[in-house]
């Protein structure tokens, strides 16, 4: 069976795709400062604090008889966005935890290494240094705007340089637009109060969709470093998504056709290279 570490799989996003693994016959280990609440009886728990290397290292070679060996690892851990800690806490609890993942992965000769990225990296709390173009898509340089996404530039730049020492490494950044589990769905739309989401273009990503992301980005056989944008085909909203590009952005460059509730983050790669393929939106309901 093939197993899998999952770095912050107690969190909100780690606990989907631990689920996921688990559904789809790995074995899983989850590696957090905390228990999950929900996690599947499968699934393996190892509390560890992954600033520290030692621990992340001996977690991705094996522990004792827990298990022996592993095949990908999926690094979710980290302070999930900027302000929830200050700046240079939060930037040295990310970078840390990801250099220690990402050293011990290589230390470990594990191949597959998938990690969360952000939409952040976009230009995107949208302002002076927004997107260039709409649809977004992977195609133009990173413009962070905050600590916690000058973490994430930071981690997709080491791995491009982990992937050039060792070209059989494979090394994916999954760029997640703002994870909502179903509950969030009854606040949904965001109609009366669209300012509240310009920050990210009206965007969001099932964390459902998210893990498949997850586990098609691990079971792909690319090599290299690569940065997929993972969000939801929609909208967070029930008006059409000119109307917002009209009165929020109206200059910025077009180049597509918008229609309809259509998301301007584009995960058009991720369903070529990695054959992602949504299922939920928030007006399925529940
Ligand atoms: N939530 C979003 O909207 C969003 C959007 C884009 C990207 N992301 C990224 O996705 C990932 C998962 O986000 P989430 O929303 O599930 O966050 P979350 O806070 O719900 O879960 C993160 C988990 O990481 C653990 N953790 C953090 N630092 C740790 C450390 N040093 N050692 C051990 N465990 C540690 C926490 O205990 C927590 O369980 C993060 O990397 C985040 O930056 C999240």
């Amino acid at each position: 069976m093939t197993r899998v570490v999952v770095t912050g799989g107690s969190g909100k996003l780690g606990r989907a795709v631990v689920r996921e693994f688990v559904e789809h016959g790995y074995d899983v280990v989850n590696l957090d400062r905390v228990p999950s609440p929900d996690a599947p009886a499968e699934a393996v728990f190892i509390r560890t604090d992954l600033t520290d290397y030692g621990q992340v290292l001996n977690c991705l070679i094996g522990v004792d008889d827990r298990y022996d060996h592993v095949d990908a690892v999926v690094h979710l851990a980290a302070v999930p966005a900027p302000g929830q800690v200050p700046d240079v806490a939060l930037i040295t609890n990310n970078v840390t935890s990801s250099i220690n993942v990402f050293h011990a992965a290589r230390a470990a000769g594990i191949k597959n290494v998938v990690w969360a990225s952000s939409e952040t990296l976009l230009g995107i709390p949208m302002g002076e240094f927004h997107p260039p173009y709409i649809p977004v898509d992977e195609e133009f340089a990173v413009r962070p705007q905050s600590s916690y996404s000058l973490g994430k530039a930071v981690e997709e730049e080491m791995a491009r340089h982990f992937t050039r020492w060792d070209p059989s490494l494979k090394m994916i950044g999954l760029r997640f637009s703002n994870v909502m589990d179903v509950a969030d769905y009854d606040g949904f739309p965001w109609d009366r109060d669209p300012e509240k989401k310009s920050f990210n273009l009206w965007s969001y990503i099932d964390s459902r969709d998210g893990a498949q992301a997850v586990r098609k980005a691990v079971e792909s056989d690319l090599t290299g470093f690569e940065a997929f944008i993972i969000a939801s085909p929609d909208t967070v909203m029930e008006a059409p998504t000119i109307e917002f590009v009209e009165r929020y952005i109206p200059d910025i460059e077009r180049r597509s056709e918008i229609d309809g509730v259509s998301s301007l983050l584009s995960s058009e790669k991720a369903r070529e290279l990695l054959g992602y393929a949504p299922q939920y939106s928030w007006r399925d309901g529940r």
